[in-house]
Formats: structure tokens, sequence, C-alpha cells
């Protein structure tokens, strides 16, 4: 195989690298997808004359919109194309803090051309900042942090090629991952980070964690450092986030196959071939994008081959004690995690929504066994409950699917460590890479982002439809209605008899992102609160305000070219979910992603993360680009959500 560019590689592209999918060779399933196609039509038209699904019917979006006073605070920015951030007049933003920033007094200093080294790795900001949210206390407030993954090129000597050399190159990369808590404080000067705060913690690679739930102790858990399968070492690939309502911070494991390799050829039984394949854990004697087992036992699967099922939780994080243990909570599913939304259940009960951000996976719904009591004992409230996945029917409706022993023919063990392949036994929908779910908290409902699904649709040389990692055909289904959907969709469901724990749903499609310019009509022209002047593609991050406005972050195309043309680089809007109107409301620089967003204790302030950012942000010539939180706020410092 030629060399990897891994630093050009999306996650995405590199599994299916890795893992082709077989193109689906039965005939009938090409006719179903014919059939299919004319039942969206039909679905699309229904969704268009109104109110029959859900009220606001989007195709007719515009009128509504026309009717209503706007409820933004703020005139629609221009897309960008350069280098900085932009934000709208009468808004202003500065850096909080940058990859390698300070911790503690002790740390070392960064570099701007070489960045930090492995010694005091652990006492600096991390890198690729991702999903995040604010606690506050007595007047202390704590921004909790994920570093989602390392850029090799950056931080490793450059005639490397981002190849880790030496195990402490590993641990250089392993320090810059996982999860900050930082207090950070406003002053006359603007808000910082408290060096040096009691609260102060990095979570990385190497850091204790606790398992609980239907998984810990199973056999598949155990390996030869943890022969009782309940401790682990290390969050990984922390992309989005979550909170609890007992002030509890989840991080969410998302590409943590990517970190596992083998050094030999390997032998497997049946179940870690399976899981392997299905987890897109790469079994070629390979160095990957990471290349930690090359010099880190425990990542290599030939000598630890049960330390992968250790990784793709959603890990709870207790911000105020720095010496509490993170639990992974197998309850809540292994998958490619992409952020945990709560809601509380009439009753109580707490419902988590999560995304599984790979094409064609699924969406699922957690619901505790045991009800939320304010002040009362929630450590195991997380531990047993039952999980669901999401069957969206092509007329509106939809159905969370228990994935019990009965249902799925697997144990609950089983069910939580192979999550993916019990919802492949219930038959769930196949969605366009669920990435955040966000819940409003001003109606019942919640929201997801499809990103985008380049293989949905699409037909390999022979003409047969592309699969997902099951075998399952992506055929275009009604939530995702388009073939090599290169734009994304925002999906909105609310739950029957206004209860998160119902079984069944009705849905509609907030958005289709799409390009009016390039296309005139048809479904990739999007939905109708799609304009010139709002285009935007790849919507990832997303929260909903205590207004109950919708904040949707894209990770995207940024090259503003071709059916991108117009869009600018990835930035953040605005949506109101009455009207359905979106407005651009921030721009990040050109080769960034926007993601993570949570507000200060007097909403006064937006916390927004620039992952991953080209040229030199935010140094300016000569530095190394580094990866940011930026703040956000009104120069009269009203609301800002
Ligand atoms: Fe880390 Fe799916 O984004
Ligand atoms: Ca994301
Ligand atoms: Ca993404």
């Amino acid at each position: 195989m030629p060399k990897i560019n891994y630093d050009e590689l999306s996650f995405d592209d590199e599994d299916e690298l890795k893992f082709p999918r077989d193109a689906v060779q039965d005939f009938d399933r090409v006719v179903e997808r014919a059939v299919s196609r004319r039942g969206f039509l039909g679905g699309a038209l229904a969704f268009g004359s109104g109110a029959a699904v859900m009220g606001a019917g989007l195709l007719n979006g515009s009128s509504a919109m026309a009717a209503q006073v706007s409820r933004f605070a703020f005139e629609q920015l221009a897309p960008q194309t350069d280098g900085t951030v932009h934000v709208p007049n009468g808004y202003n933003w500065d850096v909080l803090v940058r990859w390698g920033d300070p911790l503690f007094s002790d740390a070392p200093a960064f570099d701007p051309a070489t960045g930090i080294p492995t010694a005091g790795s652990d006492r600096v900001f991390g890198e690729n900042t991702d999903g995040m949210e604010l606690f506050h206390q007595r007047g202390t407030e704590l921004l909790v942090v994920n570093s989602e993954y390392v850029n090799g090129k950056i931080n490793l000597p450059a005639e490397q090629e981002g190849q880790p050399a030496s195990a402490d190159d590993v641990t250089r990369l392993q320090n810059f991952q996982g999860v900050t808590v930082m207090e950070v404080a406003e002053s006359d000067e603007g808000w910082d980070v408290v060096v040096d705060s009691p609260y102060t913690r990095r979570i990385h690679h190497r850091t204790p964690m606790a398992i609980d739930g239907p998984a810990a102790g199973h056999d598949l858990m155990k390996t030869a450092a943890d022969p009782t399968g309940t401790q682990s070492l290390g969050t990984f690939n922390n992309c989005g986030s979550g909170r609890t309502p007992w002030g509890t911070y989840l991080t969410c494991e998302e590409n943590f196959n990517g970190y596992f390799g083998t050094t030999e050829e390997l032998s497997l039984d049946e179940v870690h071939a399976a899981g392997f394949k299905r987890y897109g854990v790469s079994t070629d004697v390979d160095p990957g994008r990471y290349n930690y087992h090359g010099y880190d036992a425990r990542f290599d699967i030939s000598k630890n081959p049960n330390e992968p099922h250790r990784a793709g939780y959603i890990v709870e994080i207790d911000p105020w004690n720095p010496d509490a243990t993170p639990v992974k909570h197998t309850a809540l599913g292994r998958f490619k995690h992409e952020n945990a939304a709560y809601a509380l259940a009439p009753d109580g009960r707490v419902v988590v929504y999560m995304g599984d951000d790979e094409r064609g996976e699924y969406m699922y719904k957690w619901v505790s066994r045991d009800i939320y009591v304010p002040g009362g004992d929630t450590s195991t409230l997380l531990s047993e409950g039952q999980l669901h996945v999401a069957k969206f029917n092509d007329d509106g409706t939809g159905i969370w699917i228990g994935l019990t022993r009965e249902d799925t023919g697997m144990t609950e063990a089983e069910i939580a460590i192979f999550t993916r392949m019990a919802g492949t036994a219930v038959s769930a929908t196949t969605m366009d890479r669920p990435e955040w779910i966000a819940v409003n908290p001003t109606a019942v409902e919640a929201y997801c982002c499809l990103t985008n699904n380049s293989r949905r649709g699409a037909l390999d040389d022979s003409g047969e439809i592309r699969t997902n990692a099951a075998g399952e055909p992506m055929v275009p289904n009604a939530p995702n209605p388009r073939e090599v959907n290169r734009y994304g969709q925002i999906v909105r469901w609310r739950p029957h008899n206004d209860d998160h724990a119902a079984s069944t749903f009705d849905w509609d499609l907030y958005v289709m992102a799409g390009n009016p310019d390039v296309y005139t009509d048809g479904l990739y022209a999007g939905t109708a609160n799609i304009n010139a002047g709002n285009m935007f593609n790849s919507p990832d991050g997303m929260q909903i305000d205590s207004t109950g406005l919708i904040w949707i972050q894209t990770d995207g195309d940024d090259d503003n070219e071709g059916d991108f043309l117009g869009m600018g680089n990835n930035q953040m809007l605005a949506g109101d979910p009455v009207t359905g109107e979106i407005r651009r409301f921030l721009t990040g620089p050109n080769g960034s992603e926007v993601t993570g967003l949570t507000w200060s204790a007097d909403r006064r302030t937006m916390f927004v993360g620039i992952q991953h950012p080209g040229g030199s942000f935010p140094d300016g010539e000569g530095s190394l680009p580094r990866s940011s939180i930026v703040v956000v706020k009104r120069d009269d410092n009203a609301l800002v959500g």
C-alpha cells in the first residue's frame, strides 16, 4: 500500500481505505432503492404541504418567516475565506486559550516553531479542541473541554512526517489528547485561564478509568494488566460532549479504532475478527495514523486483543473533584460516539440521545432504570437502563427499538460491547453520519446533525450500491434522502406524549443544506430555509441555547468552489426552530472546523472551539497553527444565549 498521508485523510476516509465496503450483488436491492426514491418524493411533497407532518413545513417555510419578527439579535455575516475568525457587527471575539498554553506555572513554554516537548506535555492545554461544557458553583466557573486528536506533523519533528519514532513521541501525543478541566475567569482585561487552579486537571490516554455497566468484568474486557475487566487506562478520541443534570461532564469516545494496530500477523477467533471489522480496528501490520502499537504494547492487538473493547464509550467525569476516577459507562453502548444529549422524562428517568458517526451507522437513545432526584444518589444512574436504536419510517413516524436479549439474540454484555451488531439485528435505520444531537430546552423535541454521506446511494464500478460496515446497502431513505449526500441535513423529532422516554416519535427534516446557486432545483438545492446568503455544508456541532435558538457548527468542505461555491470557511449559524430561518453568525479561519460551544454562567459570553486551523492561526506568520477556544461577546455586553 502506498504511504498514507493521515493529515490529509478524514477518519471516515481512513476507514474506507482500510475496510473497503463490499458492493451488494443482489438485484432485488437495486429495485428496492428505486422504490425507496419514489417513496421519498411523495413524502417530500407531503412535508412541503405543511402542517400535516409536524407544524412548520419546511418547503413552505419562507412564508412563515416573513410573517414573524426575527428572533436574531444580529445581521447575517457574509461568507469568509481568510485565515481568521469573523463575527457580526456589534460583536467581538478574542482568544481564550490555545493548544500548548500553560495550565500550571511549571509548564514548558510553547515554541512557535516546534510546539511543546514531551516533558510537561500534560501540563498544557491539549490539541484539537472539541466538545465543551461550563460548570459553575459559588462564583467559580470550570470549563471542561475535549482534545479530540493530534496532528502528528505539528507535534513531532518534521523529518518524521507525523510518525512517532520512540515511546517518548507516543507519550507526547497521548498527553495532548483527552480532556482538560480548567478554571476560567473574566476581568477587565477579558477572559483568562486560571493557572494553577486547584480544579485544573488533564485527563489523557494513560489516566486510570473505572468501567461499569453490563460489560464490566466480562471476559472480552479482561487484559493481562487488568484481569478483572473493570479498570482501564485512558479515554480516546474525545469528540462531542454532554452533561448530566447532577453536574458531571460526559466525554464521548469517537474514532477510538485508529489508536490500535498490530505488530504481527494475526490469527483471530470469530468474535474478535468480526468486532474489529465492524469497528474498523486495523488488522494489517502497518503503523497506521498514530503507531502507538509500535511503542506501547497495550495498543498492539496481537498482544492485547481485548484492549479495543475498552474504548468507544461515554465517560463521566466529576469536574469538581480532580481526584475522582472517570467512569466508562458501558450501558450506553460502544460505538463511535459523537456526543451525549440528555433530557429528563416526565417521571424523572434520564434520557441520553447519542449518534454513531460513521457512514450508514445508527442513532441511539438510552433511558435510565432509576429516576433522578435532585440531591439524591446519582452514582449509578448511568449504570442501569435500556439502550434503544432509531428506526425512521417513511411516513414521518419513528420507533426506538429496545436492544434487548430477546430481540438481538445477544447478552447484555455483548450488546454493550458490540452495540453496532445489536442495532443491525433489529434493522435500525442507516443514517448519514449522525453527529451532534441537541435537546431543545424550550420544547419537547431534539435535533441531530447528519453531516454528509458520500456513499449513500452511490454505485461502485460494477453498478452496485455501496454498503455500510454491516454490509447493509445504503439506499436513500426518508431522513437520508439524497444520493451522494455532500451537504448534510438536520433531522428533528418530537417524542409522543411529550415524553423523551416514549418509544415512538414524529420526525421531519429541519433543514437540508444545499447550494441553490449551483442547483436551481432538486434535492441538492436544499430546503426553502437555505438561500444564497446562508449556505453551508456538513452540519456537525450543535447546541440549543436557553432561549431555544439552535446553534449549528460545520465541519465540511471549505474550498469555496464548485458545489461549495458561496459557502466559504467552516462556520457557526443560528437557526430559529419555529420559522426555520437560519443565519450565519461566525466564520472560522480557513482549514478549521468550528466545533464546541458553551456559555458563561451569566450568558454574556459564548465559548467557541476552533479545531485544526490552517495557516498560522491565531499567532500569525511563523507560528504553528494552534487549535483554540475563542470567546465571543456583544459590544454592549448583553446576553448571547
Ligand atoms: Fe469528532 Fe464526528 O466528529
Ligand atoms: Ca464532530
Ligand atoms: Ca465531522
